[in-house]
């Protein structure tokens, strides 16, 4: 490609959930719930669980190897990897790098972003802000997370929620005009960081056997707040997204939402006057996978014919932070 390119498209999309199913009956073991309660306040069944030896990177890897295959690329077409975790292997090096090894990527940029639930969003804005410079000729992104080794096993007001996996895709140049990722509106407002958020671990409380006395090394969660907040962010960030770029909700042939609630996506769809059947759902297997959650989604609605050639699709999440963002794509 001699000049700039005129836009960048998903080439390939692959994703990987642990063969483990941690059914809603199954937590009962742990915490006092049942499969009633998680259903009717989250849409929830059951999620995926990885082995203790499964890392993030782990699954990343199988994700990204099967994003790849379908993008009908090579290993050293890839120069750029760049991963979004709340749930890294280790705090460094990062998840990227260990995908890079992992994949034999010898010669590529590779880099995290953490921006929670809202990661993919954020990751995919990054990686194809920076393919358009031109300096850059594939990217490959991650979404992944091993959520079960941050959770409380003793707290049912989140341990309920959410599951492993990991989503990816390869994202290329392309000459052709208004194909592929169209825009975003990517937000954020730490001011918030409280109702959602890990306390240990990193440099403000660092592991110690009082940290771990004190359960500073689970994730930590408002609920009822969040509900509210994801509510208003996701609804603003998908206007603002449709106004920007003169596109009526009817023309949106597939809404991926981030899974994290049935009735959240509900509220959302009402809000936005998008029928549910047009919103991608998968949350009822995996639950909230956080950052891995829109690219399973979105692969899983590839892999079923939900989004074909000429289509536009609207990604929504919202996440820890607080983080947010929207997407639109039209498919090639
Ligand atoms: N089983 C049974 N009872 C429960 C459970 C459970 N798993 N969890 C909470 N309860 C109880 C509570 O203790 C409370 O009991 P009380 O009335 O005796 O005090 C009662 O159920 C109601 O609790 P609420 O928290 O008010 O329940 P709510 O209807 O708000 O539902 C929920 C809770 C499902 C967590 C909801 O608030 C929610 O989905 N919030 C958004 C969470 C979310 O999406 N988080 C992901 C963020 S993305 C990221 O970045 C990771």
């Amino acid at each position: 490609m001699s000049s700039l390119p005129r836009s960048v498209v998903i080439k390939g999309t692959g994703s990987y959930t642990p063969d483990n199913i941690q059914t809603n009956n199954d937590l009962t073991k742990y915490v006092e719930t049942s499969d009633e309660w998680i259903f009717t306040r989250t849409g929830i069944r059951e999620r995926r669980i990885a082995s203790a030896d499964e890392t993030a990177s782990d699954m990343g890897a199988i994700a990204a190897r099967r994003a790849l295959e379908s993008s009908g690329l090579k290993i050293e077409d890839i120069d750029l990897v760049i991963a979004a975790t709340i749930t890294p292997d280790m705090p460094f090096p990062s998840t990227a790098c260990l995908i890079q090894t992992k994949l034999g990527i010898s010669n590529a940029v590779c880099m995290d972003i953490e921006a929670a639930c809202s990661g993919f969003l954020y990751i995919m804005e990054v990686a194809a802000s920076m393919l358009k410079c031109g300096r850059y000729r594939h990217a490959l992104i991650v979404g992944t997370e091993k959520l079960s080794s941050i959770l409380d096993w003793e707290d049912r007001t989140t341990c309920v929620l959410f599951g492993d996996g990991a989503g990816a895709a390869v994202l290329a140049p392309s000459d052709t005009p208004d194909v592929g990722l169209i825009d975003f509106k990517l937000g954020a407002d730490g001011s918030k960081g409280d109702v959602l958020y890990m306390p240990g671990g990193g440099s403000a409380i660092p592991a110690s056997s009082q940290s771990l006395d004190d359960r500073m090394h689970f994730l930590k969660m408002r609920g009822r707040e969040v509900f509210k907040l994801a509510v208003t962010v996701m609804e603003q960030a998908a206007k603002e997204i449709l106004e920007q770029n003169g596109v009526n909700s009817d023309q949106l042939s597939c809404v991926i939402p981030h899974q994290a609630n049935l009735r959240i996506i509900e509220l959302i769809s009402s809000r936005l006057e998008i029928p549910m059947d047009r919103f991608y759902l998968n949350l009822e297997k995996y639950g909230n996978t956080s950052a891995a959650s829109i690219p399973i989604a979105l692969d899983e609605a590839y892999r079923a014919g939900r989004i074909q050639s000429g289509d536009l699709t609207l990604m929504v999440a919202f996440g820890a932070g607080l983080t947010w963002g929207a997407a639109l794509v039209r498919s090639p």
